[in-house]
């Protein structure tokens, strides 16, 4: 049996595969290309894919064997889920263990987004720090305001536990309410969180972050009129997708003072980033980092190569995001 596996990841897990698979490997340092994604599928029984893969229509039709595709990553938008499970073919990714390392990322981004941490350190380097002023970077605080979350998912949750040690309000949208996650931070970290609708949540927060996985409903969830709704000394942050704001949109609200500041971690044509966001000073942009830690990297490796191979070997994977849907519908 073969594998693709569409890059070098960290740790050496893919010696796990070795061991009974002969593996096709894109060993470039960069995104793998269609041209050799569409080759190389044909006759391997898995792959291994990256979030930045496009594992559409065209790529599952030239597959003849394809049993799993084990994607290195929570989200899954790059892949045509539904037209995998019409051809049988599981769909695994690497949820939980990358939930406290992303949700560090957001707060990463919060607290740079409100405080100029990154023109500062900039302007220091620049030779420009002259004394101390009592006028130099002022931002918004953080502590005891009110943290919108949109989307109490894992991380999400994450994000919400950690506004306790900032005394924060904290409320929250979703698709609908959770009231088993809100008992869940009320007991075990004593954190009160109250679902909002989206409108409500936008008006009230002085700090919104993004974590809702990306589907039909939450693409372009923020646009211009949205962002109008947003308190003028407010901040966004999106480590989510970039697809779920609408990023013309942003640029405006931002250039036009309609918000303070907003923090990216993803944007809506990664790897392109919108040129005018460049020029802007009052956002903080970071080239999709979130589960970028030795630790977590290490984890997804880990996962994926044995979703991976719990397929080929007939058995359920550790995560999967159909598993249960196929199996239903083969019995
Ligand atoms: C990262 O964005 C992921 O989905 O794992
Ligand atoms: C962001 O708002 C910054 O000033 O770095």
């Amino acid at each position: 049996m073969k594998v693709l596996i569409t890059r070098r990841l960290p740790g050496d897990y893919h010696k796990l595969v070795a061991k009974d698979y002969e593996i096709i490997l894109w060993d470039k340092d960069e995104v793998v290309s269609r041209e050799f994604l569409l080759d190389n599928i044909r006759d391997v029984d898995g792959i291994l894919c990256l979030l930045t893969d496009k594992i559409d229509k065209e790529v599952i039709d030239k597959a003849n064997k394809l049993k799993v595709i084990s994607n290195y990553a929570v989200g899954f938008d790059n892949i045509d889920v539904e037209y995998a499970i019409s051809r049988g073919i599981v769909v695994t990714n690497t949820p939980g263990v990358l939930t406290e390392t992303s949700a560090d990322l957001v707060w990463a981004l919060i607290l740079s987004s409100r405080r100029h941490i990154v023109s500062a350190d900039k302007f220091l380097r620049e030779g420009k720090f002259k004394g101390w002023d009592p006028n130099l970077f002022l931002g918004y605080d953080i502590y005891s305001k009110t943290l919108g979350i949109i989307g109490l998912g894992r991380i999400g949750t994450a994000v919400a536990k950690r506004a306790k040690g900032f005394d924060m309000k904290v409320i929250y949208y979703n698709k609908s309410p959770k009231p088993e996650t809100e008992q869940y931070l009320l007991k075990e970290y004593n954190l009160k969180v109250e679902y909002r609708d989206l409108e409500s949540l936008l008006k009230e927060s002085d700090i919104v972050s993004i974590n809702t996985p990306l589907n039909k409903d939450t693409y372009h969830l923020i646009t211009y009129e949205k962002l109008k709704l947003m308190k003028r000394t407010a901040t966004i942050v999106n480590t989510a997708r970039g697809p779920v704001i609408k990023e013309d949109d942003l640029v405006r609200a931002l250039k036009e003072g309609l918000i303070f500041s907003a923090g990216l971690d993803v944007f809506e044509f990664e790897p392109q980033v919108n040129k005018e966001l460049l020029e802007l000073d009052n956002v903080v942009l970071l080239p999709h980092i979130g589960s970028a830690s030795f630790e977590t990297r290490q984890k997804m490796a880990e996962i994926a190569v044995n979703n991976l191979l719990l397929v080929l070997q007939n058995k359920e994977p550790l995560y999967s995001v159909n598993y249960h849907q196929l199996k239903n519908a083969i019995l």
